[in-house]
């Protein structure tokens, strides 16, 4: 396993892109069997989520589909700040729509459950939540428990496949541990 470092830290390649590539298709799998007949809309949360994005949708079967994007930001550097700013507002309709938010991680869960409570003002029918990692023991809003889930880890802070370090690093191709 490779080391790399970054901004004085020591991070370790966790999840390499052939695991990567399985964790993807399994979500793909479920999202296309309970997606089936519909025609969902996708909102990408930006930056983090493109990568993973890019993967999932085309790794679905036979799901017709939209694809939309909002950013937000609740990180600085290896801690959230609990307050979320929508920096880019969503484009998207969502009225009656079936809602699915793809994330990279869930962490405390906060952007989660603002965007679901954001969804759900605006009027979809239906939002769920697929994120490439999850740390549910860090997860502090019940309502945020993703739907779909690529890969669990505990509380580690992770770069990679998408993930930043103050912006740098999201074209990682393999997921990187910090090492303590
Ligand atoms: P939450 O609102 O606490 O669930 O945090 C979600 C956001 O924090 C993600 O969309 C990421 O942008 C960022 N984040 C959380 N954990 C990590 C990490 O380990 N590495 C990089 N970014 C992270």
């Amino acid at each position: 396993m490779k080391t790399i470092e970054e901004q004085g830290y020591t991070f370790q390649e966790w999840l390499l892109p052939e695991q990567i590539a399985k964790d993807v298709a399994q979500v793909a799998d479920k999202i296309s069997a309970d997606y089936a007949g519909k025609e969902p809309l996708f909102v990408v949360v930006l930056n983090g989520a493109f990568v993973f994005a890019a993967d999932l949708i085309r790794a679905l079967k036979g799901v017709r589909c939209e694809v939309t994007f909002i950013r937000v930001s609740s990180y600085f550097g290896m801690s959230t700040t609990g307050q979320l700013q929508f920096i880019v507002p969503l484009q998207q309709v969502v009225e009656n729509r079936d809602v699915v938010i793809l994330e990279d991680i869930v962490d405390t869960g906060l952007t989660i459950h603002q965007l679901k409570a954001h969804m759900r003002g605006l009027g979809a029918s239906s939002v769920r939540v697929a994120t490439m990692l999850f740390k549910p023991g860090k997860l502090e809003y019940e309502d945020a428990k993703p739907d779909y889930v690529g890969h669990e880890l505990t509380d580690e802070f992770v770069i990679g496949y998408g993930l930043d370090f103050d912006g740098f690093v999201r074209n990682l191709p393999s997921v990187y541990k910090v090492k303590k």
